[in-house]
């Protein structure tokens, strides 16, 4: 069957509500992010070291995993985002997912790279030097693998290194808000 991506069977309703193209106008666009909201995912902070020695630190739900065999993972960074240089193949991260009651840092990392992106933050030293934020429930420690890109943001493609896992209760974010899954 050929599919017509242009012309979507628009009068295809569901649960009372009419199927959008999600390319149309701004209203279309809002609703597109509003349905991608509707996946509810864990939130990271991927952290890295620039090439002048800054400390880069950014709030991130695209992480998944990707493969066991080789170890790889992924996330997406969007082409505005201060820190789209860095992450170039073979530089080193680290993936911290964070903890129920770490709703603040996540909200500290999603603000633009500036010094006081880390005030507060206590790290220590992980590979090549690259932070790892206390108290988080896992740490992937990685190497970027591939490069891809991706319509407005690029997908980073990471072979993990190393891992810690702390088994504590994840930060969620749904539709737009923090959650837990229960105490950290
Ligand atoms: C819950 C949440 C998830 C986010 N996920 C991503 C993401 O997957 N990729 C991305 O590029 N930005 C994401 N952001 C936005 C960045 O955290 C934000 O743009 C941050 O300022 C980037 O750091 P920088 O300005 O130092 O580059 C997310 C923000 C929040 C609050």
């Amino acid at each position: 069957m050929t599919e017509n991506l242009a012309q979507p069977e628009l009068d295809l309703t569901i649960g009372g509500q009419i199927g959008f193209n999600p390319s149309g106008d701004e209203d279309s666009r809002t609703a597109f992010r509003n349905a991608l909201g509707q996946f509810c995912t864990g939130v990271t902070t991927v952290t890295t070291v620039a090439p002048d020695g800054e400390r880069v630190g950014i709030t991130v739900n695209s992480f998944n995993s990707l493969s066991l065999e080789p170890p790889l993972i992924l996330w997406s960074i969007a082409k505005t985002t201060p820190s789209f240089s860095c992450f170039q193949p073979d530089d080193p991260f680290v993936v911290n997912v964070l903890a129920a009651d770490q709703e603040d840092l996540a909200t500290q990392f999603a603000r633009s790279r500036s010094e006081t992106k880390f005030k507060g933050v206590t790290t220590h030293a992980g590979l090549q030097d690259v932070p790892i934020i206390d108290g988080c429930v896992a740490y992937l420690e990685c190497q970027v693998h591939a490069r891809h890109p991706g319509g407005d943001h690029d997908i980073i493609v990471g072979r993990v290194r190393r891992v810690f896992n702390l088994r504590k209760a994840p930060l969620l974010f749904h539709a737009g808000a923090f959650h837990s899954l229960g105490p950290a």
